[in-house]
C-alpha cells in the first residue's frame, strides 16, 4: 500500500493538467494527413497573413480561418467577420474533418456535441509567440474551445482568469489536443516563443487549428 503510493503518487503529481483543461496527447495522430491537406486547402482560398493588432503591431503567427465566420483583428479591433478582409470573399468552409475532430476531442472531455462554427488556424514559425490572452469575442461562452497542435513542439501557457494569475506550463507536441470550456472558458492562455526545430511532416513551423463556437 504504502509502497504503491510512494512510487505513483509524484508522477500522477507531477503530470496532471491544469484544472478545467483537458490534455489529449496524441489524438489528432490518426488523421494528421487529412488535416495537413485541409490546412494547405484553405490557405490557398484564403491566405494566411500576419494581421494588426488595434495597437498597430503585427502578430507575430501569421493566421487564415475556415467556417461561417473568421476570426480578424486590424486597427478598428478584434472581432468575427463572415468576409476574409484581404479577398473580399467568404472564409472557406470548415472542412468535415476538423469539424468531426473537434467533436470527438469536446466529447471525450465532457461536451457533448459540439460543433464549431469556425477554426482559426495559426502558423508559427521559430521565434513566433502568442501572448496571454482571452478568447472572449464569440457570442456563446458554454461551448467549449478545442485546439489542435501540428509541426513543432511548444509551450502552452495556461492561467486563470486574471491576466496575473500564474500560469501553468504545458509542454505541446505534434498531434496533440487541448480541450477547456465551462468554469475556464475564459481563462488566459498564450503560446511561449516557438523553438527552432524542423518536424519530419510539417516542416519549420507550428500550426495550430482553435476551433470555436462564435455565433
Ligand atoms: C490561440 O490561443 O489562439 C492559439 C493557441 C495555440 O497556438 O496553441
Ligand atoms: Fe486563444
Amino acid at each position: 500500500m504504502g509502497l504503491t503510493h510512494d512510487l505513483f503518487a509524484p508522477v500522477l503529481a507531477g503530470e496532471a493538467d491544469p484544472p478545467g483543461l483537458t490534455h489529449l496527447p496524441a489524438f489528432a495522430v490518426p488523421v494528421e494527413q487529412e488535416l495537413l491537406a485541409a490546412i494547405n486547402a484553405v490557405a490557398t482560398a484564403a491566405p494566411f497573413r500576419h494581421m494588426l493588432t488595434p495597437g498597430g503591431q503585427h502578430m507575430s503567427a501569421a493566421m487564415t480561418n475556415c467556417g461561417e465566420v473568421g476570426w480578424v483583428t486590424d486597427r478598428r479591433g478584434y472581432r468575427y467577420d463572415r468576409l476574409d478582409p484581404q479577398t473580399g470573399q467568404p472564409w472557406p468552409p470548415l472542412p468535415a474533418c476538423l469539424t468531426q475532430l473537434a467533436g470527438r476531442a469536446a466529447a471525450e472531455a465532457g461536451f457533448a456535441s459540439f460543433r464549431p462554427d469556425v477554426c482559426l488556424i495559426n502558423r508559427y514559425e521559430p521565434g513566433a509567440r502568442m501572448s496571454l490572452h482571452q478568447d472572449r469575442d464569440e457570442r456563446d461562452f458554454s461551448a467549449p474551445i478545442v485546439s489542435v497542435s501540428l509541426g513543432l513542439g511548444a509551450t502552452f501557457l495556461f492561467g486563470g482568469l486574471k491576466r496575473t494569475d500564474r500560469p501553468h506550463r504545458l509542454p505541446l507536441v505534434h498531434g496533440d489536443v487541448l480541450v477547456w470550456g465551462g468554469p475556464t472558458r475564459l481563462n488566459f492562455h498564450g503560446i511561449a516563443p516557438v523553438m527552432e526545430g524542423c518536424h519530419p511532416a510539417v516542416g519549420r513551423r507550428r500550426l495550430n487549428l482553435t476551433m470555436r463556437k462564435a455565433l
